[in-house]
């Protein structure tokens, strides 16, 4: 296949579409008209998506759930409309990370070619092709699965960016995880263990056998313990869920501990848990800890490197759940009801 040609022709001659090329230029695909509940997302069959210079058109044979398409889907907070659409989504496909086989390249593509197996971020992945960057992709480690390797992108680029905001961790040093049971914390986990660290995971009590089996060396169930007592004190927290205030994330931080606020989802309609980071940067300076957040991003180079640590094992995706395509809106609710565990797989 030549650079930029699509995998999929559109009818050259006139006339209506015979019943294969219509097939060949269409796709199945989950769509969404309006921002809303799982309710709004339904099956369509809708044309392929065209690849840009610097694309690559993947058929997607599997792509992961997490809470970035959660916020895309229903529109919140408000602020992230100002980039994925004011009223509606502007790509009423929804779904980013991917993996999948490369079957065209846009004419400015050098590192993938047709037939490559690839993961990474595209734009709408729930479907059965999707648009993604080059700079978005690396090839899929070769000792996982599609499902397993459609779950890594988004959640653990932020997991190993965020331990990267933090600094060196040496060996020994006590790490906390809030959220050690979801998408990015799953990997924060086995990242804090692979780098030395004595890790402790946070979650509920239905998932503490999931955090001890990631590698937590101590896991506290916050519905009975709080992992602000005072009894423990870390050198870094991860603060990916849960929202603690910040004086309680400081009394559980040694005197010179970090804290690397990722996330958190009981914040404003407007603009999320970004409150809470912004006071935490404005107070840093000030006192002995340090404060600090991280926004991520999901380049080629992260994902050769944690690519590179799946294949020697370092790194498991924990795939708590597949659901096949048709079934996107039942895994969105399966998530919204906070029952996932590590990361949900929707199979096409
Ligand atoms: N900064 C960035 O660039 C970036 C990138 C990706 C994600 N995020 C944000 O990071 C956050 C987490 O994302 P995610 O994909 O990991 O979400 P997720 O898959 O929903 O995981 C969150 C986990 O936290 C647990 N949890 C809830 N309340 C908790 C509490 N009080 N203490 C400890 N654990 C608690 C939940 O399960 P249990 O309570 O049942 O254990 C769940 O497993 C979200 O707010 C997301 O928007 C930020």
């Amino acid at each position: 296949m030549t650079s930029g040609q699509q995998a999929a022709e559109t009818p050259l001659s006139g006339g209506s579409p015979t019943a294969e090329q219509q097939a060949s230029s269409t796709m199945r695909a989950i769509v969404q008209e309006a921002y809303g509940s799982a309710d709004v997302l339904h099956m369509a069959q809708i044309p392929k998506p065209k690849i840009a210079e610097n694309e690559v058109l993947v058929r997607v044979h599997a792509a992961g759930l997490g809470r970035g398409t959660w916020h895309v889907t229903r529109g919140l907070p408000y602020a992230l409309r100002l980039a994925y659409g004011l009223r509606a989504p502007k790509n009423p496909v929804p779904g980013l990370d991917l993996a999948g086989t490369v079957v065209a390249i846009g004419a400015a593509v050098t590192r993938f070619a047709a037939g490559d197996q690839v993961f990474g971020v595209g734009k709408g992945s729930f479907a059965e092709y999707a648009t993604a960057r080059e700079s978005q992709l690396a090839r899929k480690p070769a000792n996982i699965s599609f499902e397993q390797a459609s779950v890594v992108p988004v959640s653990a680029c932020t997991a190993l960016q965020a331990l990267r905001a933090a600094s060196q961790i040496t060996p020994g040093q006590k790490v906390l995880v809030l959220g050690a049971s979801g998408g990015v914390g799953s990997y924060a986990v086995q990242l804090a263990k692979a780098a030395g660290a004595e890790v402790t995971g946070v979650c509920s009590t239905g998932k503490v056998d999931l955090v001890s089996s990631l590698g937590a060396d101590h896991v506290i169930d916050y519905t009975k313990q709080d992992f602000a007592d005072g009894i423990e004190h870390y050198d870094l927290i991860l603060d990916i869920a849960g929202n603690p205030t910040l004086s309680r994330l400081r009394r559980a931080l040694t005197a010179t501990g970090t804290a690397v606020i990722t996330g958190g989802e009981e914040g404003g309609s407007w603009t999320g848990s970004m409150d809470r980071q912004l006071r935490a940067l404005a107070l840093s300076p000030f006192i002995s800890q340090r404060l600090t957040m991280v926004f991520a991003t999901q380049g080629s180079a992260d994902l050769e490197h944690l690519a590179g640590l799946i294949e020697a094992g370092t790194l498991v995706p924990a795939v708590g759940r597949s659901y096949p395509l048709e079934q996107v809106s039942n895994a969105m609710r399966y998530f919204d009801a906070g029952k996932a565990r590590g990361k949900i797989a929707i199979t096409i």
